[in-house]
């Protein structure tokens, strides 16, 4: 079976990375591809991940690069037709919810070639996150849809779609987790920030609702001077927030807050050795939120809602949105509570990719 799997943005990767592995140990079953959208393209933000990962590097880049929306999804699709007309294969897979997953999946459906999306049914019900689009849209399109948990099965079945396109086959980004989390104690990432475990926090943001907005920004700043007043804040700080510190002029104020450590962003390694050595994480990421919960690591989530409940409901993730009063409160609450508590979620297993392959 030929199987083109589609990389575009950072938190492809570790989706992606697993079930390469799991294809090339049963070759004589599956032959994969890689194609690299080019969504992002800076080393911290791809380069490291492959060698991190153990992900071959691409077969195919289609070098799309930084635009709008529509005229990246309109690239993607340009370049990647004619990459699935020369190679004929049997499924392409998608994974997550970027503008290469959705792109890629349209390509596809319109030339009749089946297609597989990975972490499929999650919904924020949130319409103004270009994610949210990008998930429903794929759902509907894909062939067969790979649910990491029950509640995105109920997602698809509310929105029509039929049982026999649906397997629930776990976390896949807990695959990797499993994989590396071993190797990365050996990252000297916490040695060379002279941090030791559970002294500090670790804070991500770059979704454009909180760092494209001057006011919103400038709450979850209110919140951060408190927090890190009282435990060392790093931030791993991406492109686009750093492009947006200057751009909305809060870069003095954030340089003065003496417990906010600004660092470039690491590789998958150095920051799975970074959050799971820490206190408290802070983010408005998607997959952090299901990374921290199966490690037992408190999280803030710096939203108004997640696609992720199950991180709610069984791990360790609490949504606050961008109140300062309420960021404070619950953090202090969840520094003042007891030792973590990893959880089991079922199929959160490290063995998704065998369940994807024996589905494919
Ligand atoms: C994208 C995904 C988002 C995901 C995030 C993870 C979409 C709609 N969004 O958001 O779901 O959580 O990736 O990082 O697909 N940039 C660089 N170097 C890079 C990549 C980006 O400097 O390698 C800068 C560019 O200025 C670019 C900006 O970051 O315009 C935003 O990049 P983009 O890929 O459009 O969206 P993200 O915010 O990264």
């Amino acid at each position: 079976m030929d199987v083109i799997n589609v990389v575009g943005a950072r938190p492809n990767f570790m989706k992606v990375a697993p079930i390469v592995e799991a294809m090339k140990r049963r070759k004589r079953e599956f032959t994969p591809l890689v194609v690299h959208t080019g969504q992002h393209y800076d080393a911290a933000m791809s380069d490291s991940f492959f060698r991190d990962l153990d992900l071959p590097q691409p077969d195919i880049h289609l070098g799309v690069g930084s635009s709008s929306h529509a005229a990246q999804t309109a690239a993607i699709m340009e370049r990647f037709e004619p990459v699935v007309l020369r190679e004929q294969p049997d499924w392409v897979v998608v994974v997550g919810d970027v503008n290469s997953t959705l792109a890629c999946a349209l390509v596809c459906v319109k030339l009749g070639v089946k297609v597989a999306h990975v972490e499929a049914g999650l919904r924020s019900r949130d319409r103004t996150m270009p994610e949210e689009i990008n998930r429903l849209l794929t759902d509907q399109i894909a062939d067969l849809l790979f649910t990491p948990s029950a509640d995105a099965d109920e997602n698809l079945r509310a929105e029509g779609i039929p049982q026999e396109r649906i397997r629930l086959v776990g976390n896949i980004m807990i695959d990797s987790l499993h994989k590396h989390l071993e190797r990365s104690r050996q990252s000297s990432i916490k040695t060379q920030l002279g941090l030791t475990d559970e002294n500090y926090a670790v804070l991500t943001l770059h979704r454009p609702a909180n760092v494209d907005e001057l006011a919103v920004f400038g709450r979850i700043l209110d919140a951060l001077e408190k927090i890190s007043e009282q435990l060392p804040v790093v931030f791993p700080i991406h492109p686009r927030t750093r492009k947006t510190i200057i751009e909305l002029g809060l870069h003095e104020r954030v340089a003065a807050m003496k417990g906010l450590r600004l660092i470039d962003p690491l590789g998958y390694l150095d920051f799975l050795s970074l959050y799971s050595g820490a206190r408290l994480v802070l983010t408005d990421s998607g997959g952090i939120q299901e990374e921290t919960s199966v490690l037992g690591i408190p999280c803030l989530t710096l939203r108004e809602n997640t696609e992720r409940p199950i991180t709610v409901t069984m791990g360790t993730n609490m949504i606050v949105g961008s109140d300062p009063a309420r960021i404070i409160a619950t953090a202090f609450t969840a520094l003042n509570e007891r030792a973590r508590r990893p959880v089991n979620i079922p199929l959160w297993d490290g063995h998704t990719a065998e369940r994807i392959l024996a589905a494919l």
